[in-house]
């Protein structure tokens, strides 16, 4: 069989483990696909950087000429941002290519166009590795319970928010202290603003509702507030309380079915609550059901590795999809719920 090729549009945090484990895992990850993957191009910005392990003569500054190649069959996009994210996966499905992206910022504004884009070329996009880094939580949420009906999404989607609000709280450490270390531990969005001020948490709200909930909710429809606020006084304050203060997703359906609410802000969670113990850059999701009931997804919500292992995961998914002829789940959107505006914002689990 020949190989599949790969072409990887960004070689940082997350690319750079990107390649390495698609070299260390090559054996591997050939019998699990049913043909072997070769990277075919690294498209960076700074072509003189040093890249452990990747061949020089794969990197590139030009990444339109790379997914316009029409040999690619996979572009996996770790680049971030809007653009040239943006059109360089649509370009690479006009050339034939199917996309692995961890883009959340990029998705949440135009997810549905580029699930129209994937379709109208009958290729994949796949992005498990936008929400809550090596937690299966796209897959689950758009395949397993398929079956069922999703009324609640709820939990810690950002690691560098829950590292710096869990250093505060534990060690006493200072904000700005513990967004550097979050930063230099590749936890940090390229722009940290995103994180700290929540914009990156509602992106992945907007993600999760949009799925569970089966319509279109876009980053400017989720209620968002920041957690560059929260002191040592308000953790004092929490303690007393029996409680401690987490930055929350909560995306909800209404009771009467009609519309959806999506809303990102810090809240204090009660220490007895298991989203109290979710320590580091770890993530926490809560998702209830009718029929499942109540179910939690838990583990390593940033970094290199653990997000790598997640687009690893749907690198195999869309490889076996081209060898058989096949394309995964396509754009979940189909009833269209409205989604409300926030009403009284519940501070308090
Ligand atoms: P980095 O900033 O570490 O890496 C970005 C990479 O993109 C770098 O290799 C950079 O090149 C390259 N790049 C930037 N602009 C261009 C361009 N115009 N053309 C070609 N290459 C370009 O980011 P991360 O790896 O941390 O994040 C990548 C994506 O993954 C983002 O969408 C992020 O939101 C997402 N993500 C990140 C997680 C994490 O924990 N870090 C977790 C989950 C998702 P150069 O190396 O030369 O600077
Ligand atoms: N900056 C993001 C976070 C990366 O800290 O959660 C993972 O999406």
């Amino acid at each position: 069989t020949r190989p599949l090729k790969v072409a990887l549009l960004g070689c940082g945090v997350v690319g750079s483990e990107v390649a390495r484990i698609m070299t260390t895992h090559a054996d591997d990850l050939a019998a699990r696909i049913g043909a072997p993957v070769e990277l075919a191009g690294v498209a960076v910005r700074r072509p003189s950087k040093v890249r452990e392990g990747i061949d020089p003569e794969l990197v590139t500054t030009d990444a339109t000429a790379l997914v316009k190649r029409g040999d690619i069959d996979v572009v996996v996009e770790v680049i971030g941002g809007i653009e040239p994210a943006r059109s360089l996966i649509t370009t690479a499905f006009e050339h034939g290519a199917s996309v692995v992206s961890a883009n959340k910022a990029l998705l949440a504004q135009d997810g549905a166009a580029l699930h129209a884009a994937a379709e109208a070329n009958n290729r994949d996009l796949y992005y498990e590795a936008a929400v809550a880094g090596a937690i299966p939580l796209i897959r689950p949420l758009r395949e397993s319970l398929a079956g069922d009906k999703i009324n609640r999404v709820m939990g810690i989607v950002n690691g560098t928010t829950n590292f710096i609000l869990d250093k505060m709280d534990s060690t006493g450490a200072g904000y700005q202290e513990a967004l550097d270390e979050a930063t230099a531990l590749g936890y940090a969005e390229a722009d940290p603003t995103a994180d700290v001020e929540a914009f990156d948490a509602a992106a992945k709200a907007a993600i999760l509702a949009g799925i569970a909930f089966h319509t279109r909710v876009r980053l400017d429809d989720v209620y968002r507030e920041g957690m560059t606020e929260v002191t040592a006084a308000d953790f004092a304050s929490a303690k007393e309380m029996g409680c401690t203060i987490k930055l929350l997703a909560i995306c909800e359906r209404a009771a009467d079915g009609g519309s959806v609410t999506a809303r990102v802000h810090p809240a204090m969670i009660p220490l007895s609550h298991p989203l109290a113990s979710v320590r580091g850059a770890y993530n926490a999701v809560f998702v209830e059901s009718d029929a499942a009931g109540q179910l939690m997804f838990y583990g390593p919500g940033a970094g290199g590795a653990p997000t790598a292992s997640a687009v690893l995961g749907d690198l195999v998914a869309v490889c076996r999809n081209k060898l058989s002829g096949a394309t995964g789940p396509g754009d979940s959107a189909y009833t269209q719920l409205p989604v409300s505006p926030m009403g009284e914002v519940v501070t308090r689990y």
